[in-house]
């Protein structure tokens, strides 16, 4: 890969032309681009470059049974993508695109195995941000991206996360500012029924169930092995993190106490905090509101990280709304 990375900062509103033809070039020559979606940023290649697929998965040192989304900027991208839109499908495209919902497909023919980890399905989604859309459109093909983080590590919810895990690994980032979501897309599993959320997101449970009917949450042991990602530890900063109860300052305290009697540097990360006692913590409040709370997250687990924490104690949150989302990516960090 290219030993430089080049960061350009973009409109949000008004992309420049100029910035994303630069980036679809990058792209069509077979490089890696990362760019804004509403979500997190995505470390994107032409999904139909089968050599350029495999570099994501190098660059991110990623398992290669791990498959890509695909990312698209009209409707009309999906015949190229899916042997088989169902009618759900097409009530959901109608309600949630471009929006944070990602779809499982049957795969048309043509899709490189790179990008589906050999199975036979596709996930397709149309990002809701007008840099990503741009780009897409400019390169003229789908684009395929995972969140541009290394493998396991937080997402990247601002160019500069992008820059810390990639710098000199690939050709370009787009800075479009911090993310509008903050977590990853739900991914929803409509190849078998009834659909399945292999993935919560900010589109949930319920706003899904009056279009489509009952969805189920993941597919058990069965999901695991049709959503490969869930495997694998993931969104982890490098410092070990624990879960407390909603509300238990008392457990906060207790733990912050007993680590830093250990000599450890702990980092307390919660919604409700006052009480300091003598292990003084780093403290992180979060906001009470889910929807801010979600887009901070990732970008506070890596800034511990760079205070080289030891400990991160984190108290959850509800699992209503996006709160399900960002429970689903705290255990996993938390999970040795
Ligand atoms: O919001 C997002 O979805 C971001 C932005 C960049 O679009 N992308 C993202 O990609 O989170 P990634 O690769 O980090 O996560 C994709 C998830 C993984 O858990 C993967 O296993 C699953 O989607 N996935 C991809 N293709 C699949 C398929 N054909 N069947 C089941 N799961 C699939
Ligand atoms: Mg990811």
């Amino acid at each position: 890969m290219s030993s430089q990375t080049f960061v350009m900062k973009v409109s949000a509103r008004a992309p420049q032309k100029r910035l994303i033809l630069t980036a679809a070039e990058a792209l069509r020559r077979g490089g890696l681009v990362a760019f804004p979606t509403e979500t997190v940023y995505g470390l994107g290649a032409d999904a139909f470059n089968a050599d350029a697929v495999r570099q994501i998965f190098v660059a991110k040192g990623r398992p290669l049974d791990n498959p890509i989304i695909v990312h698209i900027a009209s409707v009309a991208d999906l015949k190229a993508l899916a042997s088989n839109v169902p009618e759900v499908a097409g009530k959901l495209i109608e309600r949630f695109w471009p929006g944070p919902l990602t779809l499982i497909l049957k795969k048309a023919p043509g899709v490189p195995d790179d990008v589906t980890g050999g199975l036979d399905t596709v996930a397709v989604r149309m990002p809701q941000n007008k840099i990503a859309l741009a780009l897409i459109k400019a390169l003229g093909h789908p684009i395929a991206a995972p969140s541009a983080n290394l493998s396991g590590r937080p997402s990247g919810t601002t160019a500069r996360h992008v820059l810390q895990d990639f710098a000199g690994k690939i050709d370009m980032i787009l800075d479009g500012g911090p993310v509008a979501v903050g977590v990853e897309s739900t991914v929803l599993d409509l190849s078998r029924k009834p659909p399945a959320i292999l993935r919560p997101g900010a589109i949930t449970q319920e706003d899904l169930e009056p279009l489509v009917g009952r969805v189920v949450m993941g597919r058990g042991a069965e999901g695991k092995k049709r959503s490969p990602g869930t495997r694998y530890r993931h969104y982890s900063p490098r410092a070990r993190v624990t879960l407390v109860e909603l509300g238990d300052e008392k457990a906060i305290a207790e733990l912050a106490k007993q680590y830093a009697a250990a000599g450890k540097k702990v980092a307390v990360v919660a919604r409700h905090f006052t009480s300091s006692g003598q292990a003084r913590p780093i403290v992180r409040i979060m906001p009470q509101e889910l929807e801010e709370y979600a887009r901070q997250i990732f970008a506070v687990l890596r800034e511990l990280d760079e205070l080289a924490v030891d400990e991160i104690i984190v108290e959850k949150t509800e699992e209503k709304g996006i709160g399900v989302a960002i429970m689903d990516r705290l255990k996993r960090a938390a999970a040795r």
